[in-house]
Parts: structure tokens; sequence; C-alpha cells
């Protein structure tokens, strides 16, 4: 493989730990970020292009000679990215908009495992508010409601209660809350169990699984207030064994990328499970077209192999000739918040403390929401500032030193949670 110029399409913490694992690879002669981040420019050149703007993208890939595109976020990817690419006859990594839809479509995914045979949760999907109020007289709680299409992680509800249920029916189908994304509404049975993230590269008819992670979506510690899009992460997970291994590759992995292909939706790039492992054995309760966030922060800096080696791969369906290996280490990641998130909150705090934190090779310093400000000050510029990563010889000693970092780096109303990983002591 000639060394090439590859766009990355994005700029939250996800895109910069993508950034440093495409950089590593000497196949990458340069690398550019649209938009990218504070953090992400100290390592590519970020261009000011929107990830929806295709038509500038296009442009920018053509102008500057760029070999391979990679995008790994859903509202670019469910609205066509990768067949806008692909027909402007450019190489591009990701899930055309066909397949895409197991992640932009619950009703799509939950009727695509129910067909053929994938552990998922019981359901049924409404297209009328009344007929979903009707529902919900007799079914059991609590009960969960998920709207149909993306709503940045925030479209599922769940309810303990009958009139909950009922004001969720009402929120999602007739008021709209997450637009259009409400026209359709899966009700599914409440499940009970640890929540374990797989996520797999894809080339079609192959899957190459990553190490396993554990994410931790509320707001407060202990699992308490709202949810958030992720406030720290830990991979492996001790409770993804090699029996859980065993029943997912049997039940699920394989059946999923077979179905899509069946279903003329042939599935290319990061397929992620969210899996939940029940009392029946490890059942799916979403999945995503695409590297979680924040995921991606403890599961890439732990693979030993060549990012751009095999995004190659699972573009021209090589992807069983690869050899996917990840360190037998440990990774934990403790997000830095602004204070209000995921409520209200201000930006344009200066942030200090950065390179203290990340003086050991073992820390990563993820930027998600910054920017440099007019002075050359790293400032927060969203909910989600920073992602604090380090790798360890295991989880215990990653996490004392993930917390040890990202206690160095502060701004004004710095908040993190104080228990990332606990569940580590729980194993
Ligand atoms: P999702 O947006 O589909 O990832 O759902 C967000 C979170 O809601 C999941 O990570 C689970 O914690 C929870 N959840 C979703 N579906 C169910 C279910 N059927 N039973 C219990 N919890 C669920
Ligand atoms: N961390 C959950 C997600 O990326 O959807």
């Amino acid at each position: 493989m000639e060394k090439m110029k590859i766009l990355l399409v994005g700029g939250g913490g996800r895109e910069h730990a993508i950034a440093q694992a495409l950089v590593k690879s000497p196949h990458t002669e340069k690398l550019y970020c649209a938009p990218g981040n504070a953090g992400i420019a100290q390592i590519a050149e970020c261009v000011p292009i929107g990830v929806m703007e295709f038509d500038r993208l296009i442009a920018f890939a053509k102008d500057n000679g760029i070999g391979l595109t990679v995008c790994s976020q859903d509202d670019p990817l469910c609205a066509g990215i990768v067949d806008a690419f692909e027909e402007a006859g450019l190489r591009i990594f990701g899930t055309r908009k066909n397949a895409a839809i197991i992640e932009g479509s619950k009703a799509f995914s939950k009727e695509l495992m129910k067909k053929y045979g994938i552990p998922t949760a019981q359901y049924e999907t409404f297209h009328s508010a009344d007929d979903a109020l009707a529902y919900l007289e007799t079914a059991k709680l609590p009960i969960v409601l998920k709207a149909d299409g993306l709503a940045l992680g925030k479209g599922v509800l769940i309810c303990e209660t009958r009139q909950q249920a009922m004001d969720g029916v009402k929120q999602i189908m007739l008021d709209k809350k997450f637009g259009d994304a409400g026209n359709a509404l899966v009700i599914e049975e409440f499940m009970t169990g640890r929540e374990v993230s797989a996520l797999a590269f894809v080339d079609g008819s192959h899957y190459s699984l990553m190490s396993s992670s554990q994410d931790h979506k509320r707001i407060g510690d202990h699992d308490t207030g709202l949810n958030t899009g992720g406030m720290g992460t830990f991979s492996p997970s001790p409770f993804y064994t090699e029996e859980i291994d065993r029943l997912c590759r049997e039940r699920i992995y394989q059946k999923t990328v077979d179905a899509m292909a069946a279903e003329g939706r042939p599935f290319k790039g990061v397929l992620y499970f969210g899996l939940m492992l029940t009392q029946d054995g490890p059942k799916v309760v979403e999945y995503n077209t695409r590297f979680g966030d924040p995921e991606t922060q403890v599961v890439l800096p732990r693979l030993e192999s060549d990012l751009v080696e095999i995004m190659e791969a699972c573009i021209d369906g090589t992807l069983e000739k690869m050899d996917v290996r990840f360190s037998d280490n440990a990774a934990v990641c403790v997000v830095l918040a602004s204070g209000g998130y995921p409520l209200a909150y201000e930006k344009g705090k200066v942030i200090t403390g950065l390179d203290e934190a990340a003086k050991d090779k073992d820390i990563y310093c993820f930027h998600a929401g910054t920017k440099t400000d007019a002075d050359g000050n790293v400032v927060t510029a969203g909910g989600r500032v920073l992602g604090v990563t380090a790798l360890g010889k295991d989880l215990v000693s990653a996490r004392a030193k993930a917390y040890e970092a990202a206690r160095k780096i502060r701004f004004d109303g710095v908040y993190m949670r104080s228990d990332i990983g606990r569940a580590i002591d729980e194993a």
C-alpha cells in the first residue's frame, strides 16, 4: 500500500482517538480532519467543513488528492455520505445508507432481529399514538419506549409507571420531541443485566471483533441522574467472558452480518453491538453503525494492528486475511464535562493542565468539545469537553492513572464522575 492522504470526518472525542490511530500508521502521508477540534489540530490539519456538507467534503477530497476518507458518525452515515463519496469515485470507510438503517431505524433493527432469530427484547412497533396508548393499558411494567429514528442518543425512555409511559408516547409521537424520529415508536420489554459494548470491523460478509468495553451513560455517580452521551469507559470488560464471547459469536455477530447481506444491505464499516448479559444469555439492546463514543477512546489505544490496513480491508472485502490484534493491557477513560451538562452549560472556559496531565506516554487527553480562542488558549466548546484515557497493565492500575491525570486538568465548572470503572471491583 502506498502512503496516502486521509480525510477524517467529525470532530469529537471518538474522532480524536481515531485520528491518533490513523497518524500512527506508516500508510498515512497526511491527515486532514473536517471540522476537527483543538486536540485533533495538534496531529492533523483541521478544515472548517461541517460533517453534513457532502458536496464541500467531496470537493475537498478531490482537490487535495485524498486517498481514503473515514466517517464514523451516525448523522452523515444515515444520510448517505458513503454513497455520495462512492458515486464521486472516492474511497471511503463507513457504512452505506441502506445498511446504516440498522442504527437509523429501531423498527428496522428489531424486525431484522425477529426475522433472523437474533436474541433481543420482545417488542411491538407502532405508527399511531392511539394504538401505542391502547397497548400500554395492559403492558407489563417497567417498559421501554424507543423513538424509531436518530435522536442524539436521547430517544429511549425507561418507564416505571403506566402514566410515565403514556406521557412518553405523547411526547415522542404527538409533541414530536425528537422530530420525525418519533413518526414510529418501538415499545419493548425491560431487560436486566450488565451492559457490554462489542464493536466489530465488518467487510460485507466477515467481521473481526474488537476488544470489549463498557460505557457509563448517566451523569451521576452510581448511575444516577440524566442520560448523557457517555461519562467514561473501560476496556476490556471483565464480564465479557470466553463463554459470553462464544454465545455471541454463535447467536449474534455473524447472524447479523449474514442477515444484512441477505436483505440486500451488505454491512461495511464498524458495527457496534450494545449487549445486555441477561439470565437468558446475551441479548442485543441496540446496534450502531459506527465506533462508540467514548468506547473508542479505550478500544483504539489498545489496537496493535494498523487501522488504515484494517479499514482498507473492510472496503475491499478482505478482512478475513487481516490479523486484528489488541494489546493484553487495559484502558480507562474519564470524561471531563462542563458544569450543568447534560442540561444548559457555559462555554469558553480556559482549560489548563493538559500538558501536565499527558506527560506520561500511557495517557491520552482526547478532546471532545474544545477549541482554540483568539488568544491561543484551549477553551471549552461543548458539554463533554475531554476524555482522559490511561493505559495500564490491568483495569485497576489504568483507572488509578486515569483519575490521577484527569485531576490535573482544570477549567471553571469542570465535572467528572468519581466512580468510572466501579464495576471492575465487582468482577
Ligand atoms: P439505546 O439508545 O438503545 O442505547 O438505549 C439507551 C440505554 O437504555 C441502554 O444503554 C440501556 O441502558 C437502556 N435500555 C435500552 N433498551 C432497554 C431494554 N429493553 N431494557 C432495559 N434497558 C434498556
Ligand atoms: N457510547 C454509546 C454510543 O456511542 O452510542
